[in-house]
């Protein structure tokens, strides 16, 4: 029987269009895809959408949607997304279709029918934004995961007996000691379930927006056990046809970020034991994509699309980046910049480079054929050694990529192209070219084959990385298709001779100046204010005694002369203008890296605003949970580091000194109007 493989990402959650975070998890689960393909494994590759739950309901609820609208357009854009930049998946799983929603009423039974699911009553906290239950206590208690407030559930729901697995887990994290890697997770883990487990309630009974409980329709199924069942079921599993369930069941990777760990590494484990069904071979968290130092996310306002570097660079510039750059397993941070450097060094002046100098002088000294090397008079130990690193590159590749070290199975790769750049310098093939004697020739012909057989190994090497400019350079060696080469056969030495070279071009066009700039800019035309937000036609000066604490200390607001009369004065017209609203802060924290400023998550009755306020200096974080603050409610979000503010918190600015924070003497409810 031939090898399998069985590879998935999370399925991302349809309250947020998607973002370079979830295009880093999937990308690296189509290299790994794809490698198993050119290894010959019959492989499989499931990406998908979690459609269910309370914060998909209610984010629809904040854009007038149905649920089944949003779900269905930003699944949608998530797919088209990934089609664009050319991802091999094979199947695309909607929580939503009834494959699904048959499979997981059928997991469910399975549990209940092996006497794992109780009905009992939830007196608790949930965080609707991690779809947890988490131990906070009392109403409001900020969730010990994300920090934002938690709501207080209390309703009958069926329980499921986590606690009865508890030594069965620890039995196969140390029996099985790569079941979670890397090793960090694991140790946390360990340690979480050490600790102890207490059953885990997986019903919800007060909104509808889940799947009905097998012959108890009044329940929904929570939603991780709905979304974590999509690994069997787009399979099959519950479907009449289980052929594909039958073949690919267990995975043998199931690729996540590093805070879903708890998830797929006790609960799906211990569902899957319940249910009587086979375990996956392992899961592996990698670490946050950071931007500005903050983990990359919708909620905080700091993403950066993946469509923008497609538009700029290309897939392979980004997929190649986000594989070299970070440590796989490790958070690592994004910048324009680095990307921009990062292509040039490496893919333009790297292998583009190493590309179009080795093919252009084949074409034109060889008639683009591949030459003849000699193995007697023109060989020198130059050769030797480039064919030696070779070797060594090709097996140490192997194990690298078996490892999930991207980052140094790619710096590996790359260590044969900068070695064969200095052998092309060394021995000055165009100097050759240009004497017409024999020797010369002969030599020619050696430094060229020598050259074009490592260009052909580093692009079999990267391939699964960067599959587009690769299967270009393959095509333009003569080679033909490039995904019907079978990568364990790769050995130094392979190239035809005498064979026909493709059509030469460039692959990766240098990056200029302007592409940063061109990026940034596409990524700002994103930021468009929200329609509710009317802008205030001129901002309030300085002058009127309150600062406007959003803005850093040293940025003055920009006014606008033209609509401030000469006296200096406004009509009341003028300050209707300017929406100022009760709000009350429920997260602050620090903002890396910027000693004024603070992230505020401000309630207004109406939503949750994000607002970043330069008042760190004066303000302790957690002194300010829970207090009411005035914000000017309407002004356009600007990004400060990075973070989108949605308005200004007001504050005194003493002559000299640190902001006042305006308040209130009576209580007044939050979202009141101040005019
Ligand atoms: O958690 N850095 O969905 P989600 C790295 N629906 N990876 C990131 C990232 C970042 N800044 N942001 C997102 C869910 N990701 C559930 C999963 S699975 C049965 C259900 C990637 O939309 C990363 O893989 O919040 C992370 O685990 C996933 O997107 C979370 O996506
Ligand atoms: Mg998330």
């Amino acid at each position: 029987m031939s090898k399998k493989f069985y590879i998935t990402t999370p399925i991302y959650y349809v309250n947020a269009r998607p973002h370079i975070g979830h295009a880093y998890t999937t990308i690296a689960c189509d290299t790994i895809a794809r490698r198993q393909r050119m290894l010959g494994a019959g492989t499989f590759f499931l990406t998908g959408t979690d459609e269910h739950g309370q914060k998909i309901e209610r984010a629809a609820q904040a854009a007038g949607k149905t649920p089944q609208q949003l779900t269905d357009e930003v699944s949608a854009e998530f797919r088209a997304l990934w089609d664009r930049m050319g991802l091999t998946y094979d199947d695309y799983i909607r929580t939503t279709s009834d494959k699904h929603k048959r499979g997981v009423q059928e997991l469910f039974r399975r549990i209940r029918d092996n006497g794992y699911i109780y009905k009992g009553r939830y007196t608790g906290q949930y965080c609707v934004f991690d779809e947890l239950y988490v131990d906070a206590v009392g109403p409001g208690a900020p969730c010990p995961e994300c920090g934002r407030p938690t709501e207080t559930v209390e309703e009958e729901n069926y329980f499921f007996k986590l606690s009865a697995f508890q030594d069965k887990l620890i039995k196969l994290y140390t029996e099985q000691p790569d079941f979670i890697r890397p090793e960090t997770r694991r140790n946390e883990v360990m340690s979480f379930v050490r600790s102890g487990l207490r059953d885990l309630s997986i019903s919800r009974s007060t909104f509808a927006w889940g799947i009905p409980v097998p012959d108890d329709p009044k329940h929904v199924i929570y939603v991780w056990l709905d979304a974590l069942a999509n690994y069997i079921t787009a399979l099959g599993f519950g479907s009449p046809d289980t052929t594909l369930y039958d073949k690919f069941w267990p995975a043998d990777l199931h690729m996540i970020g590093k805070e879903i760990v708890r998830f797929h590494c006790v609960y799906w484990p211990a569902f899957l034991m319940a249910a009587g069904l086979p375990l996956p071979r392992g899961i592996m968290a990698h670490g946050w994509l950071l931007f500005e130092e903050n983990k990359m996310s919708k909620s905080r306002g700091n993403i950066v699309r993946a469509e923008t570097i497609l538009d700029v660079l290309g897939a392979d510039a980004l997929r190649y980046f986000l594989l070299r750059e970070i440590v796989f397993g490790q958070d690592g941070s994004f910048s324009f910049d680095a990307l921009v450097q990062r292509y040039n060094a490496d893919l333009a002046n790297g292998l583009g480079n190493l590309a179009s100098r080795t093919l252009t002088m084949i074409t034109r000294y060889f008639r683009g054929e591949v030459p003849y090397p000699s193995h007697t008079a023109s060989h020198t130990r130059a050769e030797d050694a480039i064919a030696e690193t070779a070797r060594k590159v090709i097996a140490d590749c192997g194990t690298l990529f078996d490892e999930y070290q991207f980052s140094r199975a790619l710096e590996t790769a790359w260590g044969l192209v900068a070695a064969v750049d200095k052998y092309i310098v060394e021995n000055e093939p165009w100097a050759l070219g240009e004497k017409r004697d024999e020797a010369s020739l002969s030599r020619l012909a050696t430094v060229l084959y020598t050259s074009a057989e490592a260009l052909r190994v580093v692009t079999a090497l990267a391939h699964p990385v960067i599959p587009e400019a690769t299967a270009k350079i393959w095509a333009q060696l003569g080679l033909g298709d490039i995904k019907k080469f079978a990568l364990s056969d790769l050995k130094w030495g392979q190239l035809k001779l005498g064979g026909k070279l493709g059509r030469v071009e460039p692959v990766f066009p240098r990056a200029d100046k302007f592409a940063i700039e061109r990026m940034q800019k596409l990524e700002e035309q994103q930021q468009v204010p929200r329609a509710t937000e009317a802008i205030p036609s001129a901002e309030p000066a300085r002058a009127t005694g309150a600062t406007f604490a959003a803005e850093p200390a040293s940025a003055t607001p920009a006014t606008k002369p033209s609509t401030v009369p000469a006296d200096g004065k406004i009509s009341i017209d003028d300050f209707a203008k300017i929406e100022l609203r009760v709000g009350q802060v429920k997260v602050a924290e620090k903002v890396k890296g910027a000693d004024k400023l603070l992230r505020l998550e401000v309630d207004l009755g109406t939503e949750v605003r994000q607002v970043v306020a330069g008042i760190a200096e004066a303000y302790a974080p957690e002194t300010l949970i829970g207090r009411k603050v005035v914000i000017v409610a309407n002004l356009a979000p600007r990004k400060l580091r990075g973070l989108e503010s949605n308005g200004m918190i007001v504050a005194a600015s003493a002559e000299g000194g640190k902001p006042v924070l305006c308040s209130f003497l009576e209580d007044v409810p939050v979202g009141t109007r101040l005019k």
